[in-house]
């Protein structure tokens, strides 16, 4: 399993991912109608832009050129919350409790600490238990509940808010 930074040559791949990954789970914020949406020039726009302007983060897990895992960090824009970052993470189903989840947030940390960024913030459904458990091992801790923050199937669900600091 080869750990890294996306390069546009990802793209491809990166695009069939995100389609595959929102078919697997509904933990994601996407529906994966709204990811089937997303063609393959916006992966490769993306990337290009995090690339020039130094701006955000995906790193990916490779088996071979396959994409299986990746981590998205975001960045904001506006000064008053340029010292914290998100970011979203899914690793495919068949490479579960293999620790490529662990791998990819452990780069993504270093990433974190290089660029100076205080917090780290996350929110994940209350339901989706390998995920809080993931955050929980990992330093994350609770802020607060977003009570039926999600629809989805004609269910109301709530999302846990969950940050690092650094
Ligand atoms: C959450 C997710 C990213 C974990 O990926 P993973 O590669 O299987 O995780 P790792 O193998 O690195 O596991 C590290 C830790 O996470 C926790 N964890 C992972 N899967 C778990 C499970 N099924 N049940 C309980 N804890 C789990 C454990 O603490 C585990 O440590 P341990 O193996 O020492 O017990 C993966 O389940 C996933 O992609 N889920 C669907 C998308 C998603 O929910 N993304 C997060 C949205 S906020």
């Amino acid at each position: 399993m080869e750990i890294r930074p996306i390069k546009i040559s990802d793209a491809d791949n990166y695009h069939e991912f995100q389609i595959q990954i929102h078919a697997q789970t509904n933990y994601l914020l996407f529906s994966q109608r709204e990811a089937e949406k997303r063609p393959v020039e916006f992966y490769q726009k993306t990337i290009g832009q995090m690339e020039s302007d130094n701006l955000g983060n995906i790193i990916v897990a490779l088996d071979g050129d396959k994409v299986v895992g990746s981590i998205w960090l975001g960045e904001y824009l506006v000064s008053k919350r340029s010292k914290q970052t998100n970011f979203g993470l899914g690793v495919f189903k068949e490479y579960h409790r293999q620790g490529v989840a662990q791998q990819l947030f452990d780069q993504a940390e270093q990433w974190i600490k290089e660029k100076g960024f205080a917090r780290v913030e996350i929110t994940v459904f209350s339901e989706n238990i390998p995920a809080y458990n993931f955050y929980m091992k990992n330093g994350f801790e609770q802020e607060g509940l977003k009570r039926k923050s999600v629809y989805m199937n004609n269910k109301f669900y709530d999302e846990i808010m969950l940050s690092k600091l650094y």
